[in-house]
């Protein structure tokens, strides 16, 4: 079986690069989507995931993440967690629990300490600065102070067939302190299933978790569609019906991967993605 993968956004290309690595030596999928995840929470530049990312409106840098195993349908998932490195790989290891696999604030934080993960000062300079300089504007222009909302997910497929999702995110940036958005949340932040495929979502969770957008594709994808077909009926179909009862929908785009290493996207913004995968023995990689 051929590996494959894509995540959201160009931030994740070194991620990719790295799973890449990972995947065509026979690496295991779940160790693939971690470190894809890990190396955006590791970029201090990235202003939407983990170090460096934009901070709430009390200027606290709280994070949301999950992952979730395609073979077993584990989850783990962290919301609201603040001063630990990579919250994707506390959301890995509470995927490995039976009970407690969804932990919030300070609960995530005491799970991580007693498992030994590395915490950090996750507020750099730079987001302080941008914080500072938001709260002057929403004074004196009276703007809106939310803005971006950027995820990165990932959905991979190993060599062995075994399928993984993974998200992580700062979430809205000004957001209220305890704020959760759709990452960590199965079915609406991601979902996958190694017998069907998986999808991972970025945009305005408060809508996207509106309609499960990850499980509608992955429920497309099941009924026959292909992972495009699947992740663009869903993001269309919902955008629209928000547009209708609400009168607008917030931006929102999707990953979507199948098992037989088959990718697509969905999106009703401008949107980047990377994906990469075995061809002919060799890897490939695109970003758009
Ligand atoms: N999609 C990320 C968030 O809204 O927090």
């Amino acid at each position: 079986m051929k590996w494959a993968i894509i995540g959201t956004w160009r931030m994740c290309l070194e991620g990719i690069i790295a799973a890449a690595e990972i995947l065509k030596h026979g690496g295991d999928s779940g160790d693939a989507v971690e470190e894809a995840v890990r190396t955006v929470e590791d970029y201090p530049l990235y202003k939407s995931v983990g170090y460096g990312g934009l901070p709430n409106e009390n200027c606290e840098v709280e994070m949301d993440a999950a992952f979730m195993d395609g073979d077993t349908l584990s989850i783990g998932a962290v919301g609201g967690i603040r001063d630990f490195k990579n919250p994707v790989s506390i959301a890995r290891r509470l995927s490995r629990e039976r009970f407690n696999i969804f932990l919030v604030g300070s609960g995530a934080e005491e799970y991580a300490h007693k498992n030994g993960f590395e915490r950090k000062n996750m507020l750099t300079e730079r987001a302080k600065k941008i914080w500072e300089k938001r709260v002057r504007e929403i004074s004196d222009k009276n703007l809106s102070p939310y803005d971006g909302h950027d995820t990165v997910g990932v959905v991979c497929l190993d060599g062995q067939g075994h399928m993984t999702a993974a998200t992580s995110t700062s979430g809205l940036f000004m957001k209220k302190r305890g704020r959760v958005g759709d990452s960590p949340i199965c079915g609406s932040g991601l979902y996958v299933d190694s017998k069907i495929g998986g999808a991972a979502a970025t945009g305005l969770g408060e809508d996207i978790m509106k309609g499960c957008l990850s499980y509608e594709a992955v429920r497309l994808m099941e009924n026959g569609m292909n992972p495009q077909e699947a992740a663009k009926k869903a993001v269309c179909n919902f955008s629209e019906k928000l547009k209708q009862k609400r009168g607008k929908a917030g931006a929102m785009s999707l990953v979507c991967l199948n098992n037989k290493g088959e990718w697509g996207v969905g999106t009703n913004v401008e949107f980047s993605f990377v994906n990469g995968q075995e061809k002919s023995g060799r890897r490939k990689q695109n970003g758009i």
